[in-house]
């Protein structure tokens, strides 16, 4: 846990106050380590955090860990087929338990004095403990873990937000990619140098898109995206027509978001009759997804977010996903995973660099980006400046919503 000042929680409050609509914020929101103990404390603890794909924990044994804001997680699938998420402490002494990424076991045992848990967390077992010693009072501690259409989210607050309305949302659009049936073909870690706001900030807008993603722009319009106005940009004939047609062949579409800012999913066609997130637009993947046939394969992206952590593509071939996860105030690890049907193979079906040059390029650019936002941000000469209307909305809103919900954690009502 890490422990935060009054002065900055009183200063950042006040800040929040005056922040006006369509502003970047004020220089510590993005460098002061006391600011971010905030974000972690009022942001991340209390919401749901996109960390895994529950094709990565398929088999009964097989567990994860993850590090979330500061804290350990361990998901493990459970005897009874469940997921389970828990704190990566063990209760002897509070030693790590999982020390890999990833692993298979019958019980998770501590490296330490060998305290022994069962995959349902409970104790289960270990060497000379007191007569009085209760099992039933040290097994480990759970974190709230919920999945949609193969996506894992955990909570580490006591009490979980509402997670039904983004999953009852969300499970019609990936329901025909079917996500329980895939498998990682790729996976990318990177540790950008810049906060976590930035990464985000960057992600919601498409208006450094032309300048800086010659391999992103095959397949997307700068102004195709919510928060975009694609009015008078020449994206509307194509985006009726593409509607039309998913709406024939009953492929839910249609922007859906009940939780204010907080997430929205939305089916949007891709640019130049890309069926993929390709140099070319061509296909990334032989075996589509899911049941879906051949007549089905342009079928753009779902595009899933849900903040404060994730954006997603979900296509009808593969899927990109993406996780932010915060280190520290100037410090942000980004995991983006490339996932494709379980019965695909690589050189036959798909080509690994085919199916990530897009985004490993991309995620670079952006990466250079939001480092170089960084170090000007942390300049004695930076002022807060406006995003500008119309092509630079979902990054406003995305700050609106990072003020509203950090203020409502510093008034102690959020
Ligand atoms: S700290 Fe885990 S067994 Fe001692
Ligand atoms: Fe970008």
């Amino acid at each position: 846990m890490i422990a935060t000042t009054s002065t900055a929680a009183d200063t950042a409050r006040a800040q929040l106050e005056d922040q006006p609509y369509g502003w970047s914020l004020p220089q510590p929101f993005y460098v002061d380590p006391d600011y971010f103990a905030l974000d972690v404390q009022h942001v991340f603890v209390p919401r749901w955090i996109f960390v895994a794909h529950t094709c990565e924990i398929a088999e009964i044994g097989d567990w994860i860990r993850v590090d979330v804001a500061g804290d350990s997680i361990i998901i493990v699938r459970g005897k009874d087929g469940g997921l389970r998420s828990f704190f990566n402490t063990c209760r002897h002494r509070g030693s790590l338990i999982c020390l890999g990424e990833s692993g298979h076991a019958r019980r998770l045992v501590c490296p330490y004095h060998q305290w022994s848990y069962h995959l349902d967390g409970s104790f289960a077992g270990a060497r000379y403990v007191a007569d009085d010693f209760d099992p039933a009072e040290f097994g480990l501690s759970p974190v709230h873990c919920a999945t949609v259409g193969g996506y894992v989210f955990v909570c580490l607050a006591d009490e979980a937000p509402d997670f039904a309305a983004f999953a009852d949302a969300t499970a019609p659009f990936l329901a025909p990619h079917d996500l329980e049936h895939v498998k990682i073909a790729h996976t990318q870690v990177i540790v950008e140098q810049s906060n976590w706001k930035l990464v985000m900030e960057n992600n919601r807008e498409c208006y450094h898109c032309v300048g800086a993603h010659p391999e992103l722009m095959h397949s997307i319009a700068e102004f195709d995206g919510p928060g975009s106005s694609a009015s008078g940009h020449g994206v509307e004939e194509m985006l009726e027509r593409k509607f039309a047609e998913w709406d024939d062949a009953g492929i839910i579409h249609e922007h859906t978001t009940e939780g204010g800012q907080e997430w929205r999913v939305v089916r949007i066609p891709f640019t130049n009759d890309s069926v993929a997130m390709t140099l070319d637009g061509s296909p990334a993947c032989n075996k589509l997804l899911g049941d879906l046939d051949e007549s089905l394969r342009e079928l753009g992206s779902v595009r899933v977010l849900h903040l404060p952590n994730t954006w997603n593509h979900v296509q009808s071939d593969h899927v990109v996903s993406f996780s932010v996860l915060p280190i520290s105030a100037t410090e942000t690890k980004l995991v983006t995973r490339w996932l494709v049907h379980q019965d695909a193979v690589e050189g036959i079906d798909y080509d690994i660099d085919h199916l990530t040059k897009v985004w490993e390029a991309t995620n670079d650019q952006d990466r250079t980006l939001a480092e170089n936002n960084q170090r000007g941000i942390a300049s004695r000469g930076y002022r807060p400046g406006p995003y500008v209307p119309m092509i630079e909305t979902g990054t406003a809103d995305f700050t609106q919503w990072y003020r509203d919900t950090l203020l409502a954690g510093l008034r102690g009502d959020g």
